[in-house]
């Protein structure tokens, strides 16, 4: 069967989150295609949650039929045959000039002759958004959530099998009890994208001596992974607490055992009982004091130095406690400068290296080669304003 992923803003670091999500639960796969806007697999069968833990998927949808011309209304009646007594589709046309709504119009009068009453939802922009989809109940048979994908001289007739739930990101972010936007908020989906990046296995811990607000705690915790944290701020440890009982009303949480969260500093020993867990890191420190502007170089090595103090401690304390082969996921902050967004310098890579630890390659190979070579070096994650990005980096102790 094939399979497109529809993928997020970053679509590297969706790719690579597919990529590594698959090869967690063993799923063999070849890669047909990446775009910018979509992933094409082939696979025997998709892990059965692989929709809601991925971050950076926004749509998944199966391969109904293909045609090598774009299909008239009867040949996509004939593939959808037997047709339900009465149905909702969605219905986008994701490249050529095809008018959707004459299309549809059509297939509701092809569909009548065979007795199947239809109603048709016309996407609001290229495609139908996930709002449309799941008001209207597009992923709840009879009704469907179609597309057609036009790659070189073959059109392909694409069925949604999942859509990101916007109702339940929601929740998990803007409706929590506590946010603080001076402390930094992590999107939810980036906290899918970094355990996932993070090659958990089932007995690890998800470690984030970071903490904050919880949220790394808080995903981790909905994926069915033990999750501990701990943070600086005696007010964070307090937060994380409220958002965690909050998660548990909202959501039937998989395992009972509930993320704990303890005041540390990460300039300090961390707590020896530490060292009887498997634990991999997955955190996105302190990233520096806001910025107002883009940053002159001086400011830049200013930014940078504070930085790479509070790390290098980090990294050296962190080590006692972490098993050898053990993964860090971590998100280094890329201050904006004059010539753009820029990471921290090689010798701090170097630095890190000669405590004990490996810098991964993030970008699976059979990712990486779908990009422009050089591209995959550096992944970085920021939204088009920010003063700061967030370069994802991936460490194993050895
Ligand atoms: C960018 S925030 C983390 C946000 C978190 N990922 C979330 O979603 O809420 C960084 C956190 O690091 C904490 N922090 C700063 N310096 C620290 C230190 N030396 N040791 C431990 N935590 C520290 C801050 O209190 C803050 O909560």
């Amino acid at each position: 069967m094939n399979y497109t992923f529809f993928l997020g803003t970053n679509p590297l670091l969706s790719a690579s989150e597919v990529a590594a999500y698959l090869a967690r639960h063993n799923t063999a796969y070849s890669v047909l295609r990446i775009t910018n806007s979509y992933m094409r697999i082939s696979a025997d069968a998709l892990p059965e949650h692989i929709g809601d833990e991925l971050g950076g998927t926004i749509r998944i949808a199966q391969d109904v039929t293909q045609w090598n011309h774009m299909p008239e209304a009867e040949e996509i009646v004939v593939a959808l045959s037997p047709l339900p007594d009465k149905w909702v589709m969605g219905l986008s046309v994701l490249s050529g000039s095809t008018s959707v709504k004459k299309l549809a119009i059509s297939i509701k009068k092809a569909a009548k002759a065979q007795n199947s009453k239809l109603s048709f939802i016309e996407p609001k922009g290229s495609s139908l958004n996930a709002a449309q989809v799941l008001f209207n109940r597009l992923l709840h048979e009879p009704n469907m959530d179609l597309s057609i994908i036009r790659i070189a001289e073959t059109y392909i007739l694409i069925k949604t099998i999942h859509m990101q739930n916007i109702a339940d990101y929601e929740l998990r972010d803007t409706s929590r009890p506590v946010r603080d936007a001076r402390v930094g908020l992590l999107p939810p989906k980036l906290a899918q994208i970094m355990i996932n990046l993070s090659q958990p296995k089932t007995d690890t811990v998800i470690y984030d001596p970071f903490c904050g607000m919880g949220t790394i705690l808080q995903e981790a915790w909905l994926m069915g992974f033990s999750a501990v944290g701990s943070d600086l701020s005696e007010r964070m440890i307090t937060a994380t607490g409220k958002n965690l009982d909050y998660l548990t009303q909202q959501f039937p949480v998989i395992k009972d055992i509930r993320p704990e969260a303890f005041l540390h500093d990460v300039k300090e020993v961390f707590p020896e009982n530490l060292t009887e867990k498997n634990i991999s890191i997955v955190t996105e420190p302190f990233l520096g004091t806001p910025l107002t502007h883009p940053l002159s170089s001086p400011e830049i090595e200013i930014f940078h130095n504070t930085i790479i103090n509070l790390y290098t401690l980090f990294f050296q304390n962190i080590r006692k406690v972490l098993r050898p082969g053990a993964n860090l996921l971590i998100l280094l902050p890329c201050p904006k400068g004059a010539d753009g967004f820029t990471p921290l310098p090689r010798s701090f890579i170097d630095e890190i290296t000669a405590i004990g630890y490996r810098k991964k390659q993030l970008v699976p190979e059979a990712i990486a080669s779908h990009f422009p070579a050089g591209s995959s070096d550096t992944v970085l994650y920021a939204r088009p304003d920010a003063l700061v990005a967030r370069e994802v980096t991936l460490w194993e102790t050895v």
